[in-house]
């Protein structure tokens, strides 16, 4: 399968390359300057979502704000997965060295990833991300790091939703951090600045 995406070869081999999702009505140049500051040595492949809402590009699609359809996660999120493994034969990067960083919508596919395979990801930052889907088992995800950066005021992903995620998440055996702000639904500079030294402490 094909998707809209960019690839940018860091300049050290061992770094792990990053895996961008961009928000609902964003494109995959989005989250390039975030990468910058996360890991400026890292390669980066950011991916454009293949769904069109009125539109604006999107990772799946959704019934209503906030009302996923769930066939179509399940279908877009296999579908990414494939693209990743293609991805990574084709422009040599390593596919068990990943780490996701995702805003919104893209935090929402980058979740289900984590949630449907053992193997997607070694770590993820996940920006506003929501419960993708519920009454799964999750895969084992013992020693996955894990970033959440969320709104206490968020009206998209309620403090509630975010200790569900955090909750579900750390019992498949990741290693989760919650970062809050007060500023909505937005991806603010000092959650960018809380990531980045995240990821800065793990590698
Ligand atoms: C979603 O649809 O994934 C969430 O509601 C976040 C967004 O607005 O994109």
């Amino acid at each position: 399968m094909s998707m809209k995406h960019i690839f940018q070869q860091g300049t050290r081999q061992e770094a792990p390359t990053l895996v961008l999702f961009h928000g609902t009505g964003g494109t995959e140049r989005d989250l390039l300057p975030l990468a910058k500051q996360i890991s400026p040595d890292s390669s980066i492949i950011s991916v454009r979502g293949n769904v069109l809402e009125n539109g604006m590009p999107r990772f799946f699609r959704r019934l209503a704000e906030g009302v996923f359809d769930e066939a179509d996660l399940i279908f877009r999120t296999k579908e990414l997965s494939e693209f990743l493994d293609e991805a990574a034969i084709e422009n040599g990067f390593d596919r068990d060295n990943l780490v996701a960083v995702g805003y919104s919508n893209g935090a929402n596919i980058a979740g289900s990833l984590l949630f449907h395979y053992k193997h997607a990801f070694k770590a993820a930052i996940l920006h506003h991300p929501m419960v993708p889907l519920r009454g799964l088992t999750l895969p084992d995800l013992s020693g996955i790091p894990i970033f959440i950066g969320a709104g206490s005021n968020d009206p998209i992903c309620t403090p509630q939703e975010t200790e569900e995620l955090q909750e579900l998440l750390s019992g498949a055996g990741a290693a989760v951090e919650v970062h809050w702000e007060r500023y909505g639904h937005q991806l603010t500079s000092t959650e960018v600045a809380a990531a980045a030294a995240w990821f800065q402490k793990q590698w």
